[in-house]
């Protein structure tokens, strides 16, 4: 089976990059199932419209991440649609689920959405306490397990490459929205990459238009941040994963450039 997971989608030129060329990627790499991060559809949040254009462009899962709630128009969509995830780890009390089974190729795949803790505005449970517990709680429930851990430090993305290491057939990281280069079958048999990117503006700061990114550096007075414009990247990564083990083949990186 084929996954194929799709970085953070930053604003309209995400948006956009997503619905004018997932379709032919998906064709392209065989994808049997798609998982796109889209807690930056509307710079920070997502709202109804855009979750659906995310759907409509050939996402299976939408997960999310640390600005889940920005947008507070999709609380109800987070509440009846099982196909949209938050991270597993935050609060009980709020909206949403943070993990599913959901059928891929007559199996049944467990994804989870995590958030990491280092460096994070939330203040969310331990997210490895928390993959064991879905882990548990799910148990002879699915077939496959897969895990997104949504964060800013790469160490905390890599532990939990190995913590999962033998019991999910992918961990991915996303988060920092620049694609790492370090793709690899852990020792048991999980694919792993500590980032696979975003989906947005090429020529920005994580998706925002450089000039403001670089002002706010400066200490400059600065305006509300804008997507940047122009040429725009689909970044990702595919794991080939072996059904009967359950475990990852092999995993590649994509990072396609999409000229204006
Ligand atoms: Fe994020």
């Amino acid at each position: 089976m084929k996954l194929l997971c799709i970085g953070d989608v930053v604003g309209k030129p995400g948006l956009s990059a997503l619905r004018n060329h997932l379709r032919a990627l998906q064709k392209g790499c065989g994808a049997d199932f798609t998982i796109v991060n889209g807690e930056n559809a509307s710079g920070v949040g997502i709202t109804p419209a855009q979750a659906d254009d995310i759907f409509a462009a050939g996402a299976d899962v939408i997960t999310l991440g640390n600005h889940v709630f920005n947008k507070r128009q999709i609380v109800p969509y987070l509440e009846d649609n099982r196909y949209i995830l938050r991270p597993a780890n935050l609060a009980p009390q709020l909206p949403g689920e943070g993990a599913g089974v959901y059928e891929a190729c007559g199996y049944r795949l467990l994804v989870m959405n995590l958030i990491g803790r280092c460096d994070m505005a939330f203040g969310p449970d331990n997210p490895f306490l928390a993959a064991d517990k879905l882990l548990r709680q799910y148990e002879g429930r699915y077939d496959l397990a897969v895990c997104e851990i949504h964060a800013n430090a790469t160490s905390e993305k890599l532990a939990m490459g190995y913590y999962l290491d033998g019991r999910c057939a992918a961990v991915w990281g996303t988060h920092t929205h620049v694609q790492t280069a370090d793709e690899r079958v852990n020792p048991k048999g999980t694919g792993y990459v500590t980032d696979i990117g975003m989906t947005g503006p090429w020529w920005s700061v994580l998706g925002v238009k450089a000039e403001q990114s670089v002002a706010m550096f400066r200490g400059d007075l600065t305006e509300y941040f804008q997507p940047a414009e122009g040429e725009c990247v689909l970044s990702g990564a595919l794991f080939e994963i072996d059904t009967g083990s359950g475990m990852c083949r092999s995993v590649r990186r994509i990072c396609n450039h999409i000229p204006v």
